[in-house]
C-alpha cells in the first residue's frame, strides 16, 4: 500500500524534513497519515468542494466507505490515492462469484482507472463483529475481487483487504497475551492472513482510543490515552516481555501485532484504518474537547511520522487513516460518534486545529483564521474562579483589563473574566498545547470572544495559527507551588487581584473558599 502523507509545506524547512519521507513513498518503509471520508452528514458539500478540501490540505490519501463515482470522478487527476470500500451490504453478492466480483471491479474500480488513482479496495468494513451473517464470504470475496484484478493487470497496484475492530482481539492486557478470538480463527481469520500476507497486501484495524479510555472508568489515564508524556511512574510495563508502553496506541496495536504472530504471522504489516478523537460528545463525553482532539490527533501524528514504531516492533512503520474528514451530524450510535470530524460539512471550516512541529499546519491549513482560549461552557464557577486566579496570578497573564472600571469588566461573570484571562495566558504562550486546558475548564475556539470595547488578547493581528511546537513554561498544575520565580506569594497576590472587582461580602466568602480550594488542591501535588 503507498504510503499516504497530508502536510502543507509551510517553509523551506518543513520541505527540507519532508523530502527525505517522499523518497520512500513507494513502500511501507515509512508509514503514512490518511484520512477517512464518512458522508453520514445532513450538510451537502459537492464532491468538487470536497476534494477541492482534500487538495487544499494538501491530502494525498483517502478512503471511502464506498466506491460512489461522483466522488471518485471528482478525485480524477488529483494524484490523491483512494481506498474504496465494497460495503458490508454489497458483500453476499460480491462473495457469490468471480462473475460477481468482476463486475463490481468493472463498475467501480476500472471505470475510473487511470485518472483517479485507486489503490486499494477494503472488502466490508468491522465483518466479524457486526455482520457475522457475511462471514463466511468474506475471504472468498477477497479472493474473487483478487482474481478480476489479476485479469486486468492490476494486483499488484491495488491490494485487498478488509477493516477490523479491536474487539476480535481478547485479553488484549498485557499485549503479549493478546489472542484473536478463536470463534473466527479457522474459518476466516488464518485463510484472510494467508490471503493478505501472500498477496502482500496488510491487516487493517480500528483503534478507538476515546472509547478505551472512556470505558476505562478512570483507570487509563487521559495522558495515556492521549499521547501526552508520562511521569514514569505512570508508564505501563507487560509483565511477561518487559515491555514498557507510554500510550494506548502502541499498546492495542501490540495487542494486534502479539495475536498475528500467535497465528505465525509477526511480519504482517497492519495499518490503522480508523482512529481519532471526538471533539465533542453528550454529557457524559467530558474529555470529548477540541483541545484533547487536537492534542490526541497531533501527538499521534507526530508518533507516526517519527517512526517509532511499538514496544513489540519497534521502528517498524505504522500507518494510520484519521477518523475522520467531516463531522457526521446524522450518524447513528453515540454522540461521541458524530465528532470525530476535522471539519464542519456545512462550513468548510476546521473544528480544531492540529499542532505539530516543524510541518506547518497540517489538515486545517488555514492560517489566517484565529484561535482563543475561553472558559468551557457549563463549567463549575468555583473551578473557573480558582483557574482564573492562577491564571492572573501564577500564571502572569494580564487581567489588567477585567479590572472595575476597564473595558473588559462587563459582563462582571466569572466566566467571561475566566475567559479573557485564559485567552491572556494562552495567547502569552504562543497557543502551544496544553497551555488551554486549566484542569478542563478550558477550550480552544475559533470565534472570536471581543465583543462591544472588549478586544480579547487573540483578537490581535498577531494572532495567526501558529502550530510552531514550543514547550509550555508553566501549567496551570503549578498552582501546587504558591510562589512565583521571585519567591513572592502569588495565592495572596492573586486573592488580591480577585478582591479587587468587589468588596461585597459574599465576594469576599467566595474568594476564601477559592483559597482554600487553592489550598486543598495543594495538597494533592
Ligand atoms: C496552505 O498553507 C500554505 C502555507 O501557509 C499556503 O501557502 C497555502 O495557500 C494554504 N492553502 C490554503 C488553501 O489556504
Ligand atoms: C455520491 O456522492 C455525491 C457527492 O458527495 C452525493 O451527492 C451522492 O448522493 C452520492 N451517491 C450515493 C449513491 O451515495
Ligand atoms: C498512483 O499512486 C501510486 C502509488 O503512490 C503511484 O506510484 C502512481 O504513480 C500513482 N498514479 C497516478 C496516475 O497518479
Ligand atoms: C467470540 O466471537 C463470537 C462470535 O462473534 C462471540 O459470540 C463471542 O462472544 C466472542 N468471544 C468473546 C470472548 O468475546
Ligand atoms: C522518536 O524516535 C526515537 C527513536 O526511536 C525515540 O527515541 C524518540 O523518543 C521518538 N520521539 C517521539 C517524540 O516519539
Ligand atoms: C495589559 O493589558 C492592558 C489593557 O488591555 C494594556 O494596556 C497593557 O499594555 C497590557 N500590558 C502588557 C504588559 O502587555
Ligand atoms: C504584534 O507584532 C508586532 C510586530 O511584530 C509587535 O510589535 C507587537 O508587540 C505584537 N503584539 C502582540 C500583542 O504580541
Ligand atoms: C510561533 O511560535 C514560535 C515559538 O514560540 C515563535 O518563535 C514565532 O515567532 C511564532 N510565530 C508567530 C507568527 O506567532
Ligand atoms: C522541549 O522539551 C524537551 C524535553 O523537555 C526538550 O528536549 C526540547 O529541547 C524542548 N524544546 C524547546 C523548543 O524548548
Ligand atoms: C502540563 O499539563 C499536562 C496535562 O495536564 C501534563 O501532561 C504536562 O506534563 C504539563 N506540563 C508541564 C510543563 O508541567
Ligand atoms: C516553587 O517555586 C520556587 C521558585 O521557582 C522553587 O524554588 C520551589 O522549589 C518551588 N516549590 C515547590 C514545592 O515546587
Ligand atoms: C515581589 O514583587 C514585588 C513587585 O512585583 C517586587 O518588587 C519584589 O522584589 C518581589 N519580591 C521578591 C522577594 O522578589
Amino acid at each position: 500500500m503507498p504510503p499516504i502523507f497530508t502536510v502543507s509545506l509551510t517553509s523551506p524547512s518543513a520541505l527540507l524534513l519532508l523530502l527525505p519521507f517522499f523518497a520512500t513513498l513507494v513502500s511501507l518503509s515509512q508509514g503514512f497519515v490518511g484520512i477517512n471520508y464518512g458522508t453520514q452528514f445532513s450538510a451537502s458539500p459537492s464532491a468538487v468542494e470536497v476534494v477541492q478540501l482534500l487538495q487544499r490540505q494538501s491530502i494525498t490519501n483517502v478512503r471511502l466507505y464506498d466506491a460512489n463515482g461522483t466522488m471518485l470522478q471528482a478525485l480524477a487527476r488529483t494524484g490523491i490515492q483512494v481506498m474504496v470500500t465494497v460495503p458490508n451490504t454489497q458483500l453476499l453478492s460480491v462473495g457469490q462469484s468471480n462473475t460477481s466480483a468482476s463486475n463490481w471491479v468493472k463498475t467501480n474500480v476500472l471505470a475510473y482507472l487511470p485518472a483517479t488513482n485507486i489503490t486499494a479496495i477494503c472488502v466490508g468494513t468491522e465483518v466479524l463483529t457486526t455482520d457475522p451473517n457475511a462471514a463466511l464470504v468474506l475471504v472468498p470475496a477477497m479472493k474473487y475481487l483478487r482474481t478480476a484484478l489479476l485479469s486486468s493487470n492490476l494486483s499488484a497496484n491495488i491490494k485487498i483487504s478488509t477493516s477490523n475492530d479491536p474487539s476480535l482481539i481478547l485479553d488484549s492486557f498485557p499485549p503479549s497475551q493478546a489472542f484473536f478470538n478463536k470463534t473466527w480463527t479457522s474459518p476466516v481469520l488464518l485463510p484472510m492472513l494467508d490471503f493478505l500476507s501472500s498477496t502482500g497486501s496488510f491487516f487493517m484495524l480500528n483503534i478507538y482510543s476515546y472509547d478505551i479510555f472512556k470505558n476505562s472508568n478512570g483507570i487509563i489515564l487521559l495522558d495515556y490515552a492521549l499521547l501526552n508524556p508520562l511521569t514514569p511512574g505512570n508508564v505501563v510495563t507487560d509483565s511477561n516481555t518487559l515491555f514498557q508502553y507510554r500510550n494506548l496506541f502502541d499498546a492495542v496495536l501490540d495487542a494486534c501485532y502479539f495475536a498475528l504472530a500467535q497465528l505465525n504471522y509477526s511480519t504482517l504489516p497492519v495499518v490503522v484504518s480508523e482512529t481519532g478523537w471526538p471533539s465533542g460528545g453528550d454529557t457524559s463525553d467530558t474529555d470529548a474537547t477540541p483541545e484533547n482532539a487536537s492534542i490526541y490527533v497531533s501527538n499521534l501524528i507526530a508518533h507516526i511520522l517519527n517512526n517509532t514504531g511499538t514496544p513489540k516492533r519497534p521502528r517498524s512503520p505504522v500507518s494510520i487513516f484519521i477518523m475522520e474528514l467531516f463531522n457526521e451530524d446524522v450518524k447513528i450510535g453515540s454522540a461521541a460518534a458524530r465528532n470525530y470530524g476535522l471539519f464542519n460539512a456545512s462550513t468548510l471550516q476546521p473544528v480544531y486545529y492540529l499542532r505539530l512541529s516543524n510541518s506547518g499546519p497540517l489538515l486545517a491549513n488555514d492560517t489566517t483564521t484565529q484561535l482563543y482560549c475561553v472558559a468551557k461552557p457549563g463549567s463549575d464557577s468555583d473551578a473557573l474562579q480558582i483557574a482564573l486566579d492562577w491564571a492572573c496570578g501564577i500564571g502572569r497573564a494580564n487581567c489588567t483589563a477585567i479590572q472595575p472600571g476597564q473595558l473588559c469588566y462587563e459582563p462582571d461573570t466569572v466566566q467571561a473574566h475566566a475567559s479573557y484571562a485564559f485567552d491572556s495566558y494562552y495567547q502569552k504562550n504562543n497557543r502551544v498545547m496544553g497551555s488551554c486546558d486549566f484542569n478542563g475548564v478550558a477550550q480552544v475556539s475559533t470565534t472570536n470572544p471581543s465583543s462591544g470595547v472588549c478586544t480579547y488578547p487573540g483578537s490581535s493581528s498577531n494572532n495567526t495559527v501558529n502550530v510552531t511546537a514550543s514547550n509550555s513554561t508553566s501549567n496551570f498544575t503549578d498552582i501546587g507551588n504558591s510562589t512565583d520565580i521571585n519567591g513572592n506569594d502569588t495565592s495572596t497576590a492573586s486573592l488580591l487581584l480577585h478582591l479587587a472587582p468587589s468588596n461585597s461580602l459574599s465576594q469576599i466568602l467566595l474568594s476564601i473558599l477559592s483559597l482554600m480550594i487553592v489550598m486543598c488542591l495543594t495538597s494533592q501535588f
